[in-house]
């Protein structure tokens, strides 16, 4: 049995090989996401939206956080090759660096192995505080889901380039922080590769260009269970193949060889 690390991942970027990450909710799932040789998982807060039928991800709580991450954690416990189990903190979960560090031991216990936040630069000494107490962080910059009422919704960041040079600056403040992973979600593909490229830790992109060091989707997304209209990088992994196993292994080794994202998938330059 191997357990998927950060020194894993550090070792994938620095020898140039990319790998997945799919968000997971349960244990069935997150086991056969395992199995088909996905790294990381994602116990991200979108399953508000796509398990619990909200319409955004604010309403999700810490108490369903540390209930989905147990679940996923169980899920993984005997597989062959255990993911790195990253876990969203929730809305308002990192208010202060004192809420965050409680918030994210409560999910740590739970099983996960690092802990995702949304937000910028504010975020830095919470980053900080977070690392020096053994809890490894994920940076999530770029579209962050939990502002999207700020940002007027849920498009494109980093547009133009005052945006693109805070995105650039956020994520280096955090990496310097104590940040082990970035998460860049929905800006321009130079921007993606820009991030990748002065980012010493793994860069994780979704809608953010071919160049990051991996890619993840929202598991609904990828097996074409998420109705409504589909953001551009959304690709149906199910469709045309046999299962959910020879979908999720597609995905692997689509994002592995670079096949994905296509350029259908990705946001201008
Ligand atoms: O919560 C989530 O699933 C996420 C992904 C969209 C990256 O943050």
């Amino acid at each position: 049995m191997s357990q998927i690390t950060l020194s894993t991942l550090d070792g994938a970027k620095a020898e140039g090989r990319r790998f997945a990450m799919l968000t997971a909710y349960d244990a069935s799932f997150a086991q056969a996401a395992a199995r088909s040789g996905i790294e990381t998982l994602l116990i991200g807060d979108s399953l508000g939206m796509v398990a619990q039928g909200h319409g955004s991800t604010l309403p999700v709580t810490m108490a369903d956080m540390a209930y989905h991450t147990a679940c996923v954690a169980r899920g993984v416990e005997s597989c062959e090759q255990r993911p790195l189990l990253v876990a969203d903190l929730p809305f308002a979960a990192a208010n202060t660096s004192v809420d965050a560090a409680a918030n994210a031991a409560r999910l740590m216990q739970a099983g996960a192995n690092a802990i995702k936040i949304e937000g910028g630069a504010w975020l830095a000494e919470t980053v900080r505080h977070l690392s020096e107490r053994g809890i490894p962080v994920c940076a999530h910059l770029g579209l962050t889901p939990q502002s999207a009422d700020m940002l007027g919704g849920y498009r494109l960041q980093g547009r133009d380039e005052a945006a693109a040079a805070r995105i650039r600056a956020d994520a280096a403040l955090l990496e310097e922080a104590g940040a082990r992973l970035v998460l860049l979600e929905c800006v321009p593909s130079g921007l993606g590769e820009a991030v990748t490229q002065a980012a010493r830790v793994p860069v994780i992109g979704i809608g953010a260009g071919p160049a990051t060091d991996a890619q993840v989707l929202v598991m609904h997304d990828m097996l074409g269970v998420t109705s409504g209209r589909k953001a551009r990088f959304v690709k149906d992994y199910l469709a045309g193949r046999g299962g959910i196993s020879d979908a999720f292994r597609a995905f692997a080794e689509e994002v592995r060889s670079g096949a994905y994202p296509a350029p259908e998938h990705c946001y201008g330059a």
